[in-house]
């Protein structure tokens, strides 16, 4: 690694993953973020794909060179994906909005915020390593699982950082810095697929 990489912070896009009205995503995004943004080896770009139009019928095999959301996902280093459990998988938005990428993904590391009713999300979790195995991403084994967010929150309706919860977000960025790190190295010396 050169000097000048070992100060550049890696670029993480924390992508929110549920877009329905009223939604527990964002706030739970939210508050990844700011523990994410502490940090000084990462430069955090939030994508919130309420925020960005995709529409369905627009996935070409290969990714869509005309999405919004393309060069911040290409500028990315590495990516945490906030997810909710739908029917004991992951949304439909989020699968749409990976299908819309493809190059994008290629050779970087991807962690997990999970959230649900019963078992925290871990069933859209471990389906979302499949996809992004077929997109040549890695997948972290640490993350956050939150089982029934909804019961965590403060008077303000922030959720409440208690020490696990603090940790297992520290942890997963450990682990994700580290892959971070490996893979922006691996692609400049030896551009993937060649
Ligand atoms: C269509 C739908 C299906 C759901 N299915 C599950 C499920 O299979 N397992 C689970 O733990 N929670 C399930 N839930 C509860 C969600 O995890 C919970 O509502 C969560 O807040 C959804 O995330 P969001 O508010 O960011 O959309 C479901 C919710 C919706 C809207």
């Amino acid at each position: 690694m050169t000097t000048q990489e070992l100060r550049t912070p890696l670029t993480l896009a924390v992508l929110v993953g549920s877009v329905r009205q009223p939604r527990m995503g964002r706030l739970i995004a939210d508050w990844f973020t700011d523990r994410a943004a502490r940090r000084d080896d990462l430069r955090v770009d939030l994508v919130d794909l309420a925020e960005v139009p995709l529409p369905l019928a627009d996935t070409p095999p290969g990714g869509n060179p005309a999405s919004p959301i393309a060069e911040r996902l290409a500028a990315a280093d590495a990516f945490v994906v906030v997810t909710p459990e739908y029917n004991h998988s992951f949304p439909a938005a989020l699968k749409n909005a990976i299908d819309w990428h493809h190059r994008e993904w290629t050779a970087k590391p991807v962690a997990f915020v999970s959230y649900g009713a019963g078992s925290g999300g871990i069933r859209a979790v471990e389906q979302l390593r499949l996809v992004f195995a077929e997109l040549h991403a890695t997948t972290t084994r640490t993350g956050v699982v939150l089982t029934a967010p909804w019961e965590r929150l403060d008077w303000q309706g922030r959720l409440v950082d208690d020490g696990p919860l603090g940790r297992a977000a520290d942890a997963t960025l450990d682990e994700l810095a580290w892959w971070g790190e490996a893979l922006r190295t691996a692609r400049r010396d030896r551009p993937y697929g060649s």
